[in-house]
Order: C-alpha cells, then sequence, then structure tokens
C-alpha cells in the first residue's frame, strides 16, 4: 500500500514502519494517524512480518507530537474525536499478536512520545528527546500519556514530566525507564533490527500471549493478571510451537518456530 506521510519495508520478517512528514517534523495529523493505523492493519494481516519497528525519518525528529497548526482549530468536540483517533490507534499497537519496538531517532514529543509509550520495547538513539509539553499550549496529554507513562515510570515522574514540560534526554530517559537501551545515532536501526531479529526467531503464538499477560495485568492488576497468564500459558501447550521448542532443547539443536 501507498502513503502520503509513511513508509513501509519488510526484510527478514521485521517490518520498518517510517512516519515522515519532514515538513513538520513527522508530527502526526489526522491524515498520518489514519495512516498509521493503516499500516499497523497491514503488518498485522501480513504473515512475512513477525516483529514490526517503528521510527522516523530524517536525522531530527521521531515524532515532534500531535500537529499543532491542525489542533489550533479544534472546537471541544473535535478534540475528543482527535484524541479518541489517536487513543484508539496506539491501543491497536499494544493489543496486536506482533511485538513493536520503538526506535526513537531524535524528538518524540506530546503525540511521539505517546506512540513510543505504546510499543513493547523502546530503544533509543543518544540524540533523542522525550517530553509531554502539552501544557505549554494550554492543553494536555490526549493520546494515553495519562495512562501509560506512570505505569511505565511510575507516578512521579509522570505528574513531573506532564507538569512541568520538560523536554529530557536519552540518558534521563533511560535512567527513568523511559526507554530500555541508548545507542549511538548511527547504530540505532542496526540496534533495533538486531532486537527485531533476535525477537523474530521466537514462537509467534507465545510472544503475542506474553503482550497481551503484561498488557492485560497492569490494567487489571495481578490477581486477575495471574489467571490469564496461567490461560495464556497451557494454551502455549496445544501448538506445535511448544513441541518444537521442547523437542529442539532435547535434542540439542535449534528450533524452528512456525506460529502453530
Ligand atoms: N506540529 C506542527 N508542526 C510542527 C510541530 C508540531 N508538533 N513540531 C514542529 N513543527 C514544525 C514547525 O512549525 C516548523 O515548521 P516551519 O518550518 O513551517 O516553521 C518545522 O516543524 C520545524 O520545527 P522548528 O520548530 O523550526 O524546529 P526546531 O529545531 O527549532 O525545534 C522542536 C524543534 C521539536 C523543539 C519544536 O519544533 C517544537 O517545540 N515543536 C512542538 C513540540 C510540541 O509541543 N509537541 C507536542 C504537541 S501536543
Amino acid at each position: 500500500m501507498s502513503y502520503l506521510n509513511i513508509t513501509t519495508q519488510v526484510s527478514d520478517g521485521v517490518r520498518v514502519i517510517t512516519l515522515s512528514r519532514p515538513k513538520a517534523l513527522n508530527a502526526l495529523n489526522a491524515e498520518t494517524l489514519k495512516e498509521l493505523r493503516q499500516a499497523i492493519e497491514e503488518a498485522v494481516a501480513d504473515v512475512q512480518t513477525k516483529v514490526i519497528i517503528i521510527t522516523g525519518a530524517g536525522e531530527k525528529a521521531f515524532v515532534a507530537g500531535a500537529d499543532i497548526a491542525e489542533m489550533s482549530k479544534l472546537s471541544a468536540l473535535e478534540g475528543r474525536e482527535f484524541a479518541l483517533l489517536g487513543q484508539g490507534i496506539f491501543s491497536l499497537i499494544e493489543s496486536i499478536a506482533k511485538p513493536v519496538i520503538a526506535a526513537v531517532n531524535g524528538y518524540a514529543l506530546g503525540g511521539g512520545s505517546e506512540l513510543a509509550l505504546s510499543c513493547d520495547i523502546r530503544i533509543a538513539a543518544e540524540n533523542a528527546k522525550f517530553g509531554q509539553p502539552e501544557v505549554n499550549l494550554g492543553i494536555m496529554p490526549g493520546f494515553g500519556a495519562t495512562q501509560r507513562l506512570p505505569r511505565i515510570v511510575g507516578k512521579g515522574m509522570a505528574n513531573f514530566l506532564i507538569m512541568t514540560g520538560e523536554i529530557i534526554d536519552a540518558q534521563a530517559a533511560l535512567r527513568v525507564g523511559l526507554v530500555e537501551e541508548v545507542v549511538p545515532k548511527e547504530k540505532l536501526m542496526e540496534r533495533a533490527r538486531e532486537v527485531a531479529a533476535i525477537i523474530a526467531k521466537k514462537a509467534p503464538i507465545a510472544l503475542g500471549l506474553s503482550k497481551r499477560a503484561v498488557n492485560i495485568g497492569l490494567d487489571v492488576g495481578p490477581a486477575s493478571g495471574m489467571a490469564y497468564e496461567a490461560e495464556a500459558f497451557a494454551t502455549t501447550f496445544s501448538t506445535s510451537d511448544q513441541d518444537e521448542g521442547m523437542n529442539a532443547f532435547l535434542e540439542k539443536r535449534s528450533a524452528s518456530f512456525k506460529g502453530e
């Protein structure tokens, strides 16, 4: 499929979705959000795609936020629709069975930070910068930061970022647990692909169920999360990948998983 503000590329089971709106530092307008939804749906439907990487085009920005020029014209009702649009797409990213890695290559502000938060793993370039500067614009986060940020960095740091609008660098993001790794700028995609390649070799059904168990557990709490985990664990025993994985171990060879 061809898009105006997104490019996609698949190789070796890894699909890279690149947000590309150079004139606005890849800011998310409604059109780009809808294209992102289509690109995610396309990735889900494609059997070749095992793992997804989301990144931004250019040297400077992952995504510099929701599009401020577009937002400046919204009424309250339209604001709600815009929030629901963004929330829906980021929740889709979180709910799909395929693992999603954010490769953060510069500014990840507002909706850009929220996009990264909806991914399963965040790898940042040294020049990455994170923040929720909505308060500077007289608004608040609307694409999930009030919910995902405290779950990832804790309530205090989430409030710090949301209330001050301060922008933190990649090392600070690493310290607070907002990203998992920081790498030199020129190594970002290499490292993201390396991590994606490791994951792409694992059993897809087990990966999808693990992702869901982590996310469900964070929503419903540990007791119900444990109950879901036990059922999901049980489900993996009905897959041929479980036979393959365990037989491969016992036969001292590497496993080859089929997602069945
Ligand atoms: N929405 C719309 N356009 C944006 C944008 C956004 N979120 N972020 C950047 N742009 C546009 C700028 O308006 C500018 O366009 P222009 O060349 O037509 O004037 C272009 O992208 C380049 O940005 P510029 O501000 O000139 O780059 P910079 O290096 O001086 O600053 C930022 C980079 C990211 C610090 C700055 O662009 C910024 O603060 N952006 C807004 C961040 C934000 O508040 N995001 C949250 C929105 S809820």
